[in-house]
């Protein structure tokens, strides 16, 4: 069992969706909160539902992007806060595209946030944990981290390296009571793919109909999915899965490792790139 009550925990991408929820879920469990995001006003109305609950919480505009700005945040928390206790390196950013239309600038901005934005918090923070002798890093990867889809080339390859980086790191940490964990979510209903970048030839009205898809076939709230990740930080579980989809996903993944497709990508992919099903390619 990880200690939630009391401990400091950081979470990063908490102004909106899932950070949000497990920023919460881990107030509610009596822990001490420092969130960061790079917008402001949903930080302050994440901070102020928890300052709610009677929980405390300090926030930080941190740029997860940016390797130097989070390793002074960390120095920050060791300062203010004695270090932390439990790291959810959950920002992140979705990108919509086939790989033959994907620009470098966009695959290198998914990278820099979801992939390097969880190698930078987890380094800069692992030296903490390490010092006081135990604690947990969770790093939100996807369900497009167990298998991948067309369009998502840019969001797969950080999806699947911050799998990689999080199970590489729970080995080493083996015999240690530093706890590492990976979560694969389903469809959550956030912002992400109203936030998602798509091509810049794309029209407004497929982004919506992208980000409206997306909203019909999320079916987890971002609270229920902060509830599983505080359940899973409490039970160590290494692997988190949130939602019927994602359990899904990993049956499926396991049964037809390569041949999932068949099964999966056409209704996926649709809902992503807004396109009619019968304009689908590959799968
Ligand atoms: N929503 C889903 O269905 C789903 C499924 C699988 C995985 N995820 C992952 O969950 C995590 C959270 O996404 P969400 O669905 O809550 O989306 P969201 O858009 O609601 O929240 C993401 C947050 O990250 C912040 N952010 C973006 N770039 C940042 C940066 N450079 N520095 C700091 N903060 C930054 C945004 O401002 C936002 O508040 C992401 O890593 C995402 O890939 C989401």
């Amino acid at each position: 069992m990880t200690e939630i009550d009391g401990k400091l925990a950081v979470v990063t991408g908490a102004a909106s969706g899932i950070g949000r929820g497990t920023a919460i879920a881990l107030a509610k469990r009596g822990a001490r909160l420092a969130i960061t995001d790079l917008d402001r006003a949903g930080l302050a109305e994440t901070a102020a539902r928890i300052e709610a609950l009677g929980a405390k919480v300090t926030t930080y505009l941190v740029d997860v992007a940016d390797r130097d700005a989070v390793y002074a945040f960390a120095q920050e928390i060791e300062t203010s806060h004695g270090g932390a206790d439990i790291v959810v390196n959950n920002a992140g950013v979705a990108q919509i595209a086939r790989v033959d239309e994907l620009t470098y600038d966009d695959f290198e901005w998914v990278m820099n946030i979801d992939f390097w934005g969880m190698v930078y918090g987890s380094k800069a923070f692992l030296p903490q944990l390490q010092a006081k002798g135990g604690g947990h890093i969770v790093n939100v990867s996807s369900i497009f981290g167990l298998i991948a889809v067309p369009t998502q080339a840019a969001y797969n390859s950080a999806k699947f390296a911050i799998r990689g980086f999080t199970e590489a790191l729970r080995h080493e940490m083996k015999g240690t009571d530093i706890q590492i964990s990976c979560v694969h979510p389903g469809g959550i209903k956030t912002n992400i793919v109203r936030n998602a970048r798509f091509l810049q030839s794309t029209q407004a009205t497929v982004r919506e109909d992208a980000a409206s898809g997306f909203d019909k076939i999320a079916r987890t709230t971002p609270e229920r999915a902060g509830e599983t990740i505080a359940d899973g930080i409490a039970r160590n579980k290494p692997r988190i899965l949130i939602g019927f989809d994602a359990k899904l996903v990993d049956w499926l993944q396991r049964l037809m490792p390569v041949s999932y497709g068949k099964i999966m990508f056409r209704r996926e992919s649709s809902v992503l790139t807004g396109q009619p099903e019968s304009k689908q390619q590959g799968a």
